[in-house]
C-alpha cells in the first residue's frame, strides 16, 4: 500500500541534485499509493556515509525538507544508488521516526525501504533485541534493516545476494523491498514477494536483450550455522505460474548468462530504475521487467541480476524486457484540475479501449483472446464465482443479471474478504473470477491462492498489466482502462464492466436461443461511448444541483433495485470516499421493511428510476418516499413520460439496453461525488485514510 522507487546509474555521471530529483518525482508518481509521509536515502559526501531525508505529509513536504537541508547538490557520482519510500501507515503512526527508509543502526549500514507487510516481525523483533538491537521505529520494516545487519556482521564476506537470500528467507508475509548498504555500494537489492516491483532499464546503446535470465543457484540462502541466527531457515514457495499474455519466448533474444553486457563483454552504461508502478519509470524508460514473486533483482556494476529466493521449484526460467504500452501523457492530470475529474472524462475513451478488437458489432461477435484456450471448460463448470473487494465487487454485482440470463450458469458474487472469513467450499469444477484493478489487492490475492489450492480455474479481470492476479490465474482479461491514479475508482468500473458483458457474451456464443438478446447487448456496447459523452455534457448542471442539494448535509440515502441495487452501492462508495458523506445504498425493494422509517423532508434521497423490467416495482418505491414528505433526485431516462409531470429534481440520462443501463447510470453519481468533494474542499485524489491498493489484509 506504500510507493517504492529505487534508482541506479553505472557508468553515467550524475550529480546529487539529478538523483534526488530523479527520487523525489518518482514519488510524486507513486503518490497515490500512500501519502501520509515521504522519505529518500542516498549516498553521502563522504564513503560509508548515507544521508537520509524524512518528512511527514505529502512529498511536496519532503522536496521542501531537502531543499531547506542544503545537501551538496553539486557532488557528482559515475554511480550512485539511492531508495525511496512514499507511505500508507499500516504499523505506527505517520512521522518521521516511523518513515521509511528505514536504517540498521545509527550510522545507516544497511536502509531499507517497503512495501506490505512482515507477519512475523514481533518474534524478529524480540530475537534482535535479545541480541542486543535498538529499535527505533514502530514499524515491521525496521526488523529487515536491523535482521541484515546482524547476519553480515556473523559473516562479513558474505555477498550482498546471499545476504539478502538470507534475510528474505526469515520473513513472513508480503513485501517488495529495496536494500542499501554502505558494504556493498552501488548496488541495490530489490525482492518481492505478494507486493508488485518492476525495474525500469536504461542503457546508452540500443538494447537488444529481450530477457534476463533468471539465476537458480541451488546455493540458497546462509546455512544456519553461519547465519549464526536461532530463526529457523523457512522454505520459500515457488513463483507464479501463469500470466494473461506469456510473452513467446522462442521470438525473444536470450541475454548471456549476465544482462547488459556489450558485445565485447564489457558492461554498458546504464541506468535502472525501480518501482512499485511503471508509472514512476516511463518518463525515464519504456524498456521494463516485471519481478515475480520469491524473485531477488541484485543490480551491481551496472548488471542486473535475478536470482530465486530458495530452491529451484519450478516457474519461470526467465523474466521478459517489455516496453511499456503507457505515454507520460496518461499519467499527468492534463487540462484537468484532479486525477479523478480527469478519470472520469475519460471514459468514453477508455471503454473503448476496452472493447477494441475484442467486440465486432457488425459482424456480431466477441473476441477475448485471453480466455480462449478456457472459454469451453468455463460453458461447463458447475458454478462462477467473482471474487472482488470495494468497486470491483460492485462491478460483478452490476453484470450478475446478465451473467445469469445469458449463461444459465449458477452465479455467486463474493467479498474477498468475507469469502476467506467463511472459508467458503470452492470446488475444481468452478470458475473463479477475480476482478480487480490494482491485481494486487490483498484479500483479493488470498482468495485467489484459496481458489488455486481447491483446483478450481481461475480468470483474472485486471487493469495492470504485470500484477499478482494478472500472473496468477489461469487465464484473463486486461480491462486496457489505462493507469488509474485518483484513489476513487471511476474509469475502472465501467471497463471492468464492459470487460464482463463481453465475457458473458462470449460464454453464451454457442446457444441459440440467446442470439437475439446477445445481438442487442452488442449494438448497445457500440453506442455506449457516445453516450457517455452525452452525460458528460451535463457536468456543470449536477455541480449546480450538488450545491444546492448538498451543502452542509450529513447523510443520504441512494436507492436502486435490480442491475442498479449495484450502481447505488457504487455511487454510495463514491460519494463516502471523497466527499466524507455518510451516505447508504437501499435497495429499494427493502425499503418497506425498515429503510423508510428515516424518510422525511429533510433527508436527501437519490432514486434511480431507469427504464427496465422491474420499473413499475421502482415506481412503488418513489411513490412511497413521496408519500412520506420525502423529495428525491430521480435519475431517470431522458423524457421520461412518469415524470414529466413531477416536480421532483431530475438527472435524465440516455436510454440503453437494460443490462448496461447501469454504466451510464453511474457517470452522474461519480460527478456528483466529485463536486460534493470540491464544495467541501476536499482533496479529491487523496481521500483521508486511503491509498490506491489495499495490499494488506
Ligand atoms: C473505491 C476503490 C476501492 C477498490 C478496492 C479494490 O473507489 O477504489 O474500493 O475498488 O480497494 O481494489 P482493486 O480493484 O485494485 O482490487
Amino acid at each position: 500500500m506504500c510507493g517504492i522507487f529505487g534508482y541506479i546509474n553505472y557508468l553515467v555521471e550524475k550529480d546529487r541534485r539529478y538523483i534526488l530529483d530523479t527520487l523525489v518525482a518518482g514519488l510524486g508518481r507513486l503518490e497515490y499509493r500512500g501519502y501520509d509521509s515521504a522519505g529518500v536515502a542516498v549516498d553521502g559526501d563522504n564513503e560509508n556515509e548515507v544521508f537520509a531525508f524524512k518528512e511527514v505529509g505529502k512529498v511536496a513536504k519532503l522536496k521542501q525538507l531537502i531543499e531547506e537541508s542544503k545537501p551538496d547538490l553539486d557532488a557528482t557520482f559515475v554511480s550512485h544508488a539511492g531508495i525511496a519510500h512514499t507511505r500508507w501507515a499500516t504499523h505506527g503512526q505517520p512521522s518521521r521516526i516511523n518513515c521509511h527508509p528505514h536504517r540498521s543502526d545509527p550510522t545507516s549500514r544497511f536502509s531499507v525501504v517497503h512495501n506490505g507487510i512482515i507477519t512475523n516481525y514481533k518474534e524478529l523483533k524480540a530475537l534482535l533485541e535479545s541480541k542486543g538491537e535498538v529499535f527505533e521505529s514502530e514499524t515491521d520494516t525496521e526488523c529487515i534493516a536491523k535482521l541484515t545487519k546482524y547476519i553480515y556482521d556473523q559473516n562479513p564476506s558474505v555477498d550482498f545476494t546471499t545476504l539478502a537470500k538470507t534475510v528474505i528467507a526469515e520473513l513472513e508475509g508480503a513485501f517488495g523491498l529495496l536494500l542499501k548498504s554502505v558494504h556493498y555500494p552501488h548496488e541495490i537489492i530489490a525482492a518481492r514477494k505478494g507486493s508488485p516491483l518492476v525495474v525500469g532499464v536504461k542503457t546508452s546503446r540500443k538494447m537488444k536483450v529481450d530477457f534476463v535470465d533468471v539465476e537458480f543457484s541451488d546455493s540458497g540462502p546462509l546455512p544456519a550455522e553461519q547465519a549464526s541466527h536461532n530463526v529457523a531457515l523457512k522454505s520459500l514457495k515457488s513463483g507464479p505460474q501463469n500470466s494473461l499474455a506469456p510473452p513467446d519466448k522462442s521470438l525473444l533474444h536470450r541475454s548471456q548468462s549476465r544482462a547488459f553486457l556489450s558485445d565485447d563483454g564489457m558492461p554498458v552504461p546504464a541506468e535502472f530504475f525501480l518501482s512499485s508502478d511503471p508509472s514512476a519509470i516511463v518518463e525515464h524508460t519504456k524498456k521494463v521487467l516485471y519481478l515475480e514473486d520469491d524473485d531477488i533483482a541484485h543490480i551491481h556494476e551496472g548488471q542486473l541480476n535475478i536470482h530465486r529466493a530458495g530452491k529451484r521449484e519450478g516457474g519461470s526460467a526467465v523474466r521478459a524486457i517489455q516496453t511499456l504500452e503507457l505515454e507520460l501523457q496518461e499519467i499527468m492530470k492534463g487540462k484537468f484540475d484532479h486525477f479523478m475529474q480527469k478519470e472520469i472524462f475519460e471514459q468514453p475513451e477508455s471503454v473503448v479501449n476496452t472493447m477494441r478488437g475484442r467486440l465486432d458489432v457488425t459482424n456480431k461477435k466477441v473476441t477475448l483472446g485471453g480466455l480462449r484456450q478456457y472459454i469451453s471448460t468455463i460453458r461447463r463448470c458447475r458454478r462462477i464465482i467473482f471474487i472482488a473487494c470495494g468497486t470491483s465487487y460492485h462491478s460483478c454485482m452490476a453484470v450478475r443479471g446478465c451473467f445469469e440470463e445469458l449463461t444459465e450458469i449458477p452465479i455467486a458474487v463474493e467479498l474477498a474478504s468475507d469469502f476467506l472469513d467463511r472459508q467458503a467450499p470452492v470446488f475444481r469444477d468452478d470458475t473463479c473470477v477475480f476482478v480487480s484493478q490494482s491485481g494486487e489487492t490483498a484479500d483479493s490475492l488470498m482468495a485467489l491462492r484459496y481458489c488455486l489450492e481447491r483446483g478450481a480455474l481461475t480468470v483474472g479481470i485486471v487493469n495492470v498489466v504485470g500484477s499478482s492476479i494478472s500472473l496468477l490465474t489461469h487465464c484473463g482479461v486486461h480491462i486496457n482502462a489505462g493507469p488509474e491514479i485518483g484513489v476513487a475508482s471511476t474509469k475502472a468500473y465501467t471497463s471492468q464492466y464492459v470487460a464482463l458483458i463481453m465475457f458473458a457474451l462470449s460464454l453464451s456464443e454457442d446457444r441459440a436461443s440467446k442470439i437475439k438478446r446477445r445481438e442487442e447487448i452488442m449494438e448497445g456496447l457500440g453506442k455506449i461511448s457516445d453516450q457517455f459523452r452525452q452525460i458528460l455534457k451535463q457536468n456543470q448542471a449536477i455541480k449546480e444541483l450538488v450545491k444546492k442539494f448538498f451543502h452542509n448535509q450529513k447523510s443520504l440515502l441512494l436507492l436502486g433495485r435490480g442491475n442498479q441495487y449495484a450502481t447505488a452501492l457504487e455511487g454510495a462508495l463514491k460519494i463516502k470516499e471523497i466527499s466524507y458523506l455518510h451516505c447508504e445504498a437501499v435497495m429499494s425493494g427493502e425499503l418497506k421493511h425498515g429503510v423508510l422509517a428515516l424518510v422525511d423532508e429533510n433527508l436527501p434521497i437519490i432514486m434511480i428510476m431507469t427504464r427496465d423490467g422491474i420499473f413499475k416495482k421502482s415506481l412503488n418505491a418513489y411513490q412511497q418516499v413521496v408519500a412520506r414528505g420525502g423529495r428525491p433526485i430521480v435519475i431517470c431516462n431522458e423524457d421520461d413520460e412518469e415524470f414529466r409531470n413531477e416536480t421532483c429534481e431530475k438527472i435524465e440520462l440516455p436510454q440503453t439496453i437494460d443490462c448496461l443501463q447501469g454504466l451510464l447510470n453511474v457517470i452522474p453519481l461519480q460527478l456528483m461525488a466529485y463536486w460534493m468533494a470540491i464544495a467541501e474542499n476536499l482533496n479529491v485524489d487523496f481521500p483521508r485514510n486511503l491509498a490506491k491498493s489495499v495490499t494488506v489484509e
